[in-house]
């Protein structure tokens, strides 16, 4: 069996062939990249494997793919491997919303992986985590509607988006490739771009994949993204409004027993998600559970969480899908 990633030498590329090794799945593995890239020697399971241009004949020999590149290059090589039958699974946004192909979270929707048509998306990186950390919430409480703030890191933007925090936190005056402004010692509130009523393509996300993955048409999500000066791991604050009465007590039992989150939630001793804790590792660190004075009600929660996005926001979600679909 021969898996492939295509962008392999991107932030997503790198981490997936970490992940695959960790996670000891079985198979030949053929890495793809641009022409700038070909030739480059990275080490796998204790062996050299050379990075390859990815070209129209780069699927005869794979039986797996997973797909690390921009949504324009991704469209461009898709083709190429569904004429070789190769089943793939994408982190584009160029394919998520399509009715025939499945948007998956393992921990939440799994069953869906089977409906594919050779393809399957793994959704947008704040949309995963935002959702690992609210699936038992949704559960215990019936979530109808959700007001979102993200904090993302550099890394979200890929390679370039790395090297202008690192170059800039030396020399700001070092113009930014990735972002419209300087963004060491600096935030910008906008990830794409806005529509005509200001919403950005990253803030739709959330609820337009929400929906799809949690099969839930009537989810409402206000979002508003922050690009930040981190290098690594996404961190949002949330706040939930629930069909039922919250119960704070109840919600963190909810996060004890979610898959892929850990509880950090005592403030009193300074215990809280941050995103420094969660980089490098695959769990949604959950905590900062209050009660929302906003709404009287007692319906509403508040919260923070963070997480790894080139990890569980992307590359390991990914090679999950492929290990369910390799069971
Ligand atoms: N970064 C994240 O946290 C994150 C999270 C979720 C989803 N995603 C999505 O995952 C995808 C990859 O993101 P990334 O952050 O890894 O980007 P990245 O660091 O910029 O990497 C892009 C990859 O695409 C390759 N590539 C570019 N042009 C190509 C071409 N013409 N032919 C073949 N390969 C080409 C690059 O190869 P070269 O090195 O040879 O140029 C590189 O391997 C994007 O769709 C992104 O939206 C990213």
């Amino acid at each position: 069996m021969k898996i492939a990633i295509v962008g392999a030498t991107g932030a997503v590329g790198q981490q997936m062939l970490q992940c695959l090794e960790e996670r000891n799945v079985e198979g030949e593995v053929k890495l793809l990249a641009s022409s700038r890239s070909k030739g480059k020697v990275v080490s796998y399971k204790g062996k050299d494997l050379v990075i390859e241009e990815l070209c129209e004949d780069s699927f005869n020999d794979v039986d797996y793919a997973l797909g690390a590149t921009e949504n324009d290059i991704t469209k461009m090589w898709m083709p190429w491997a569904q004429k070789n039958h190769v089943v793939v699974v994408d982190n584009s946004s160029a394919y998520r919303l399509d009715k025939d192909v499945p948007l998956v979270i393992p921990e939440i929707n799994p069953e869906d992986i089977q409906k594919h048509h050779g393809i399957i998306a793994n959704p947008n990186c704040a949309t995963i985590i935002a959702l690992v950390a609210l699936n038992e919430l949704k559960k215990e409480f019936g979530i109808k509607r959700m007001i979102v703030s993200t904090y993302q890191a550099v890394s979200g933007a890929g390679v370039k988006g790395i090297h202008d925090l690192e170059a800039q936190a030396k020399d700001p005056s070092i113009p930014s490739t990735a972002f419209p402004y300087q963004i060491a010692y600096n935030l910008i509130p906008q990830i794409g771009d806005f529509d005509d009523q200001g919403i950005s393509k990253e803030e739709w996300k959330m609820q337009n994949e929400g929906r799809k993955i949690w099969h839930d048409e009537n989810l409402l999500v206000s979002c508003t993204c922050v690009r930040v000066p981190i290098l690594r791991s996404h961190s949002e604050s949330i706040f939930i409004e629930c069909e039922k009465e919250v119960d704070v007590a109840k919600a963190r039992a909810c996060i004890e027993k979610a898959a892929g989150c850990q509880l950090k939630d005592d403030p009193q001793n300074k215990i809280y998600p941050m995103p420094l804790d969660t980089t490098n590792q695959d769990d949604v660190f959950v905590g900062r559970f209050r009660k929302d004075i906003a709404d009287p009600s007692g319906h509403s929660l508040s919260l923070f969480c963070c997480g790894d996005q080139i990890r569980k926001g992307a590359a390991t979600n990914a090679v999950q899908i492929l290990q369910e679909l390799l069971k």
